[in-house]
């Protein structure tokens, strides 16, 4: 009797663990802090990038990291979705060219890619940050590519460095006039309030006017109306800028603006939410996490305002990371997921970059001073 109630309780217990099994199978098994594999078994290689949900499948576009090393030697990945759980290894959308010299040649860094979807010319278009091989992030070029199909293969366009002889339109002749007084080249010491002033008047850009303004960690968003816009840090990684694109979304239409200059402000990520622009970026201590900055506005010209970190709370069962420390991780994207908003970033693992976690944390939304303000907080479940 003992022997087979033993028995029945170990068959329960074995058919539960099935039944779990399979659920968790069906429904994906991924949770925050953890290696999230393929349906090929492995991780999913695919950081500091985007997705895109076109016709009912998700795409998601990312860097292809290596395990170990640093630089791009395969290209972009993209994985597929039909529910934003089960991910299919696509192979590389944009691969390195095997061409010397060749400004995607392997070997160069490509980062933080972003697809979108042009309606009006049924293309996607991918811009990415490329630092040139051999040149460390010396080149701080934003680069182009398209592909009639999601999967790519896309095609390589071009880089560049932005806006060469045009001022942020909301520059008036008298702040120009201004900014080309500054001579970045006289300030050896940074961070003073000195520096700083003329950091704000411009110096940066006036430094970089000619010959094309830095691009480095980037996002892009396009608004409700259709029209894209490439939201970058710039001029040594200080201001960022945002700047219209192109109806075809592969060139600029020479309209930016500098936002937060000398704020020093990396990974932008945006989401607009009842007529109301948000803006969550990192600071610039490279692999290390550091606090999330966040800024709002009513349009995407600004003015910007600036309020605390959206983070609240630790990572617990991970690490135990403090907000402060954006649990570890460096925001990449915000996606729209039906009707919720979810915060996606990196985690990332330096030694092995290929091996980098993914976190996707819900952004909710609280009522202070009369005003409804964005909070993510730590959940180990995936908010699919
Ligand atoms: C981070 C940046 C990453 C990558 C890294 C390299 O600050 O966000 O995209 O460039 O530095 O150290």
């Amino acid at each position: 009797m003992i022997h087979d109630m033993t028995t029945l309780k170990y068959s329960i217990v074995l058919l539960l663990l099935a039944v779990t099994m399979s659920l968790s199978a069906q429904t994906g098994s991924f949770v925050n802090g953890q290696l999230w594999p393929a349906t090929d078994g492995e991780h999913i290689n695919a950081h500091g990038g985007n997705i895109l949900c076109h016709n009912g499948t998700y795409y998601w576009y990312g860097e292809h990291r290596p395990y170990r090393g640093f630089t791009t030697e395969k290209g972009i990945a993209v994985y597929s979705s039909p529910d934003l759980k089960t991910w299919k290894n696509e192979g590389i959308a944009l691969a390195v060219s095997t061409e010397q010299g060749h400004d995607i040649e392997r070997g160069c860094i490509m980062e933080r890619p972003k697809v979108l979807y042009n309606e009006k010319t049924r293309q996607f278009v991918m811009l990415f940050h490329l630092e040139l091989k051999g040149r460390g992030y010396d080149a701080a070029r934003v680069a182009f590519a398209v592909s009639d199909t999601p999967t790519g293969p896309f095609r390589y366009l071009r880089s560049q460095r932005l806006h060469a002889g045009v001022w942020p339109f909301n520059m008036d002749p008298q702040q120009q006039a201004e900014a080309m007084k500054t001579r970045a080249e006289d300030w050896k010491e940074w961070w003073t309030p000195e520096w700083r002033r003329e950091v704000e008047k411009g110096m940066y850009l006036w430094r970089d006017f000619k010959g094309g303004q830095m691009s480095r960690d980037m996002t892009v968003y396009v608004d409700d109306d259709g029209r894209a816009y490439h939201i970058t840090s710039s001029q040594e990684n200080l201001t960022l800028l945002v700047s219209e694109l192109t109806d075809d979304y592969q060139d600029y239409t020479g309209r930016y603006v500098m936002v937060a200059p000398g704020g020093q402000n990396e990974a932008p990520c945006i989401f607009k939410h009842e007529g109301q622009y948000w803006l969550i970026c990192s600071g610039c201590t490279g692999w290390a996490p550091n606090e999330a900055r966040m800024f709002t506005a009513s349009s995407i010209w600004g003015p910007w305002q600036q309020l605390p970190s959206p983070f609240r709370g630790v990572a617990s069962g991970f690490r135990n990371m403090p907000a402060d420390k954006t649990f570890g991780a460096q925001g990449t994207y915000i996606m729209k997921m039906r009707d919720r908003l979810v915060f996606m970033a990196d985690i990332w693992n330096p030694r092995h970059l290929s091996q980098s976690l993914h976190l996707w944390l819900p952004i909710q939304f609280e009522e202070k001073d009369h005003k409804r303000l964005p909070v993510i907080e730590w959940t180990n479940e995936v908010p699919y």
